[in-house]
């Protein structure tokens, strides 16, 4: 085996949330009965009509897909009203953002971001060769842009604002978010992550598209994971200007996008009707799960995503997390003292809701 970099061979691999198969093997539990509310992923499957684009694309497995994704640029770019220039695919959006981060990062150089946050950006500074600044939320669990922008300094390569935040389910301000970028010096990636701004329902939520059409330095990251229910087939993408994605494709893996996700986003488009039914499934979900925790008295942040982020009772998040899959409902252990539940199914919330009151009852943690 070649000798890992020092950094890397001190990384902890990224945990990804249990997969139901490890929770029946570990527990004996029926797989029926086990729910994942760890990964915030749809509780729902594809959109109509995705399932059979995707397996009408399985008959030219054969051929390479288009690598520059036409068809599905051409519809995106009009549903955001942006030119197909300003946008650029990747194998999910943790691609894209571990590819911009190596392009612009290195040796001597830092990356900036708040914590916690999406931990995909401690892993793409530490292979770029950039060190990390992570900067604490601040008291109400969401992004401190002062202390953020006080810690960029000419070394500073790359900055990830998490809008709305993970794990958090916090939003930032959209004219602070502008004022931001405004103070950021030129050489420095802005880099906005709107992974879950199709759960936000806080009317003053706005997106910083405009922004990264408008300026060198910023990019928008979405993707087809969340609302869209496609995280088994990695679409993501980002927002910038065409000067500026032309120069990050350089570092991409050619033909990063498969024929079947390509064809399975395009046909998740064009249905805003379905994004908003389940927008708002996601929120009535989120206010039972909210309204569990309140009157179990846990401390949670006002989320504005489809996950809470809790204060489990007692300190040990792992501890309290493993007791809720002995129970067969995976949820994430966070920060000392915090836990992760995403928005389930009404099936799933219940179950979680049962799952907490057992835990609760002997007293875990
Ligand atoms: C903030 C954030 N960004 C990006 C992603 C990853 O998205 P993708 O599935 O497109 O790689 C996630 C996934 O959980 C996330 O929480």
């Amino acid at each position: 085996m070649p000798i890992l970099r020092p950094e890397i061979a001190a990384l902890a691999p990224y945990e990804v949330g249990r997969p139901i198969e490890e929770v029946v093997r570990e527990h004996g539990v029926d797989p029926a009965d086990v729910v994942r509310l760890t990964a915030n992923e749809s509780p729902e499957g594809p959109f109509p009509g995705v399932i059979d684009a995707a397996v009408d694309a399985l008959a030219l497995s054969n051929r390479y897909p288009d690598n520059d994704s036409l068809e599905l640029t051409g519809a995106l770019a009009a549903e955001l009203g942006i030119a197909r220039s300003n946008l650029m695919m990747g194998n999910g959006s943790v691609s894209l953002l571990a590819e911009m981060t190596a392009a612009v990062g290195g040796p001597g150089t830092n990356v900036v971001y708040a914590w916690p946050s999406f931990v995909m950006y401690r892993f793409a500074a530490i292979w770029a060769g950039s060190t990390v600044r992570e900067i604490p939320l601040d008291a109400g669990h969401a992004h401190d842009l002062e202390a953020m922008g006080e810690s960029i300094d000419e070394t500073t390569r790359v900055v990830f604002v998490c809008n709305p935040n993970n794990p958090t389910g916090t939003i930032t301000d959209a004219d602070m978010i502008e004022d931001f970028i405004n103070s950021v010096p030129a050489g420095v990636l802005v880099v906005v992550d709107e992974a879950y701004h199709d759960f936000v329902s806080n009317p003053s939520y706005r997106t910083a598209i405009p922004l990264a059409v408008d300026l060198p330095n910023v990019v928008v990251l979405r993707t087809f994971s969340k609302i869209y229910a496609l995280a088994a087939h990695r679409v993501g993408y980002a927002v910038g200007r065409s000067e500026t994605l032309t120069d990050l494709r350089k570092i991409q893996t050619p033909l990063t996008v498969s024929r079947v996700a390509q064809a399975a986003a395009l046909a998740s488009l064009g249905q805003p009707d379905e994004v908003a039914r389940r927008a708002a499934r996601n929120a009535a979900g989120r206010r039972y799960l909210s309204a569990a925790l309140d009157e179990r008295g846990l401390g949670q942040v006002a989320s504005e995503t489809n996950f809470i982020y809790f204060a489990t009772p007692g300190d040990d998040s792992r501890r309290v997390s493993d007791e809720f899959t002995r129970l067969g409902v995976i949820i994430r252990p966070m920060s000392r003292g915090w836990v992760r539940v995403s928005v389930g199914s009404e099936i799933d919330n219940k179950r979680f809701v049962d799952a907490l009151d057992r835990v609760l009852e002997t007293g875990s943690g």
